[in-house]
């Protein structure tokens, strides 16, 4: 292909470009990105997922049993593990952990619990390996308890040395002989190093991950997850804040109780930590069993909305306000608030298009004026019969192949007026499949990981997105992880277990951080030129001043030469040239990175063209930057 960018005559494009999206989904909020190590810490749970003593085993002939306590440790927990019986110098339980323990020499862990019971003596917490019998961290807590009061208890520890997998328990044992009657436990919580050393906070590796796509906004907590299975349950944002004591956790829609220690502090601090802009979900009035509330039950939910809009931005002198800051946080300006989740799939889609938006658009921003509201759905207020809002919308793209790569030209016709955000994206299935037209459909056979042709495909999209950057918000993969012992949704952006070593940052994962790591902020139009099997945007960008050229070739029958001018760059000026490629049909595993990064210095001739060739399915970023 052979085509030159001018120097003029594009759009400016949103500095959001490139985001992430998350839900706790596939245990990517407990035992994923939230960085405890112990599972079912504080007995939670609810008719849809019963509190019980899972993960949980005795040491030394003990009886386990959850305990409903009639002096709990909190209004929020207040069942917990009572531990009877046993006998013998080392008796007590142990965790199985979200699929293990990661024991890794040079990290200190922070481990605390609360416990009620008579006890005087020393309780041992011991890190160990399950085969090898291994101790790899042990600490020795002086426990003096009383039969009537819970008292809490920390320790730190740090592993003598590097267990080789995660196949490790937490135990915790004490002599027979120092404890009288039974006792209680409750919130019994690990730490390794936290990411930027927070409290309560977060997986290293798994931040330092999304770092490295340099993500611009955050769209959280949802998702389906935002939802609630069915009445009375919600993402209600008011059971995530302050101590850990007061939450009681949520039946999480897929499958899971969660813990809600990844709360709404958590999720703007993670935000801030990564650069990102908050893309604030709230909570709609459906839930994900059909059930909608009407105009006249939706109003609490609405002031909630509003509630945690003060909580969050207030300042100190209003009720809202005033709890954050008791909390010890300045306020956490939002920009964009997203009211729901696809509210069009389900059969709230009629109350949502009737009156459930309206009412979150009116009161919001009447309240909130320079916030950007987005629909759930993206043609929400584009349809006959409903008011035109000042409204975003959100648009959601799961697609084989075929269908992803025939998206270039998605968003060429849209109105630049109310830019939308593609919120969800992804190739979740090969083009095989044994029904006719080029789309998914549920009951095929999904693939278990991104793979290298679905990355190319989703890179198209997205390069078709770039072009029209000044329609749209920008986009996140979803969803962005799958903890491999657990999960209900494939394919994820990043695989990983309780081993470190085991993290697998996919194919899609190396496609995002080329495209996102180099960033257009004035797309600019090219001379004309087929396109496909090569898709292409250009532009420049202010920051660096550069000259860029992001492209994906699919589907060709071979390498693919371009023949590129840029306007204003002259003779023999110098490019670089960096392209991603891999097998076709692979994907990445523990230890097996498919994605090759193939750079390459390209000077211009004499007449500034600059010469070079792409691999088929490869995509690619070439930077001409300012002398
Ligand atoms: O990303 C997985 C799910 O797909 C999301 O929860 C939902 O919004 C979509 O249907």
């Amino acid at each position: 292909v052979s085509f030159t960018v001018k120097s003029s005559g594009g759009n400016a494009t949103s500095p959001y470009a490139y985001g992430l999206m998350f839900e706790d989904i596939n245990n990517s909020g407990d035992g994923g990105v939230y960085a405890e190590l112990i599972q079912n810490r504080a007995f939670q749970g609810n008719p849809i997922f019963p509190k019980s003593t899972v993960y949980w085993h005795p040491i030394g002939s003990t009886t386990l049993a959850l305990s409903n306590d009639s002096t709990p440790l909190s209004s929020a927990l207040t069942s917990s593990l009572e531990v009877s019986g046993g006998n013998g110098s080392s008796v007590g339980m142990y965790n199985d952990g979200f699929w293990g323990f990661p024991a890794v020499a040079s990290w200190e862990y922070k481990g605390s619990f609360w416990v009620k019971g008579n006890f005087n003596g020393n309780l041992s917490v011991t890190l160990q390996g399950n085969y090898s019998n291994s101790v790899y961290a042990e600490a020795s807590v002086n426990v003096a308890s009383k039969a009537d009061a819970w008292t809490q208890y920390k320790y730190t520890f740090q592993p003598t040395h590097d267990a080789p997998n995660a196949n490790n328990t937490l135990h915790f044992t004490w002599d027979a002989a120092c404890a009288s009657g039974p006792l209680n436990f409750n919130l019994l919580s690990l730490f390794p190093p936290t990411y930027k050393n927070r409290e309560n906070g977060n997986r290293v590796d798994l931040m330092e991950a999304m770092d490295g796509l340099k993500p611009s906004f955050f769209r959280a907590p949802g998702g389906n997850n935002v939802e609630g299975l069915q009445p009375p349950y919600w993402w209600n944002w008011t059971n995530t804040l302050g101590p850990l004591e007061d939450r009681a956790g949520f039946p999480g829609t897929w499958g899971y109780e969660n813990t809600d220690g990844l709360g709404l502090i958590e999720y703007m601090l993670w935000a801030q930590d990564l650069g990102m802009e908050p893309l604030l979900a709230v909570w709609s009035g459906l839930w994900l069993n059909g059930t909608s509330l009407t105009l006249e039950e939706l109003q609490p939910y609405i002031q909630s909305a509003l509630d945690e809009l003060e909580f969050l931005m207030g300042d100190a002198s209003t009720p809202w306000g005033a709890k954050r800051e008791a909390l010890g946080y300045g306020p956490f300006p939002i920009k964009f608030v997203e009211v729901g989740n696809e509210d069009s799939l389900s059969k709230g889609g009629p109350t949502y298009r009737a009156y459930r938006f309206k009412a979150f658009y009116d009161a919001i921003s009447a309240a909130y004026p320079d916030i950007t509201i987005i629909a759930s759905f993206y043609d929400v207020d584009d349809t006959t019969g409903t008011p035109t809002y000042n409204a975003s919308g959100d648009f959601h793209e799961y697609a084989i192949p075929q269908q992803m790569s025939s998206q270039f030209g998605y968003f060429d016709n849209y109105t630049s007026e109310h830019p939308i955000l593609i919120g969800e994206y992804a190739v979740i299935e090969y083009d095989t499949f044994n029904k006719s037209g080029p789309e998914w459909y549920s009951g095929a056979p999904r693939a278990l990981y991104p793979f290298w042709y679905g990355s190319v495909a989703e890179a198209i999209f997205l390069l078709g997105a770039e072009r029209n950057s000044d329609k749209i918000i920008g986009s996140s993969y979803a969803p962005s992880f799958q903890n491999y012992n657990r999960w209900e949704w494939i394919p994820d952006l990043i695989q990983y277990d309780a081993y470190p070593g085991n993290t697998v940052l996919s194919t899609s994962y190396y496609m995002i951080q080329l495209l996102s790591n180099t960033r257009i902020t004035e797309n600019l139009p090219t001379t004309e030129a087929t396109l496909g099997p090569a898709y292409w945007v250009a532009g420049r960008s202010d920051v660096t001043g550069s000259h860029i050229l992001k492209a994906a070739v699919y589907n060709s029958t071979g390498s693919v030469p371009f023949d590129v001018n840029f306007e204003g760059v002259g003779a023999y000026a110098n490019g670089k040239l960096t392209y991603l490629t891999a097998p076709m049909n692979a994907s990445s595993t523990i230890g097996n990175n498919v994605v090759k990064t193939t750079t390459e210095n390209v000077r211009a001739d004499g007449q500034g063209k600059f010469c070079f060739s792409l691999p088929e399915y490869s995509v690619a970023v070439f930077e001409v930057t300012a002398e």
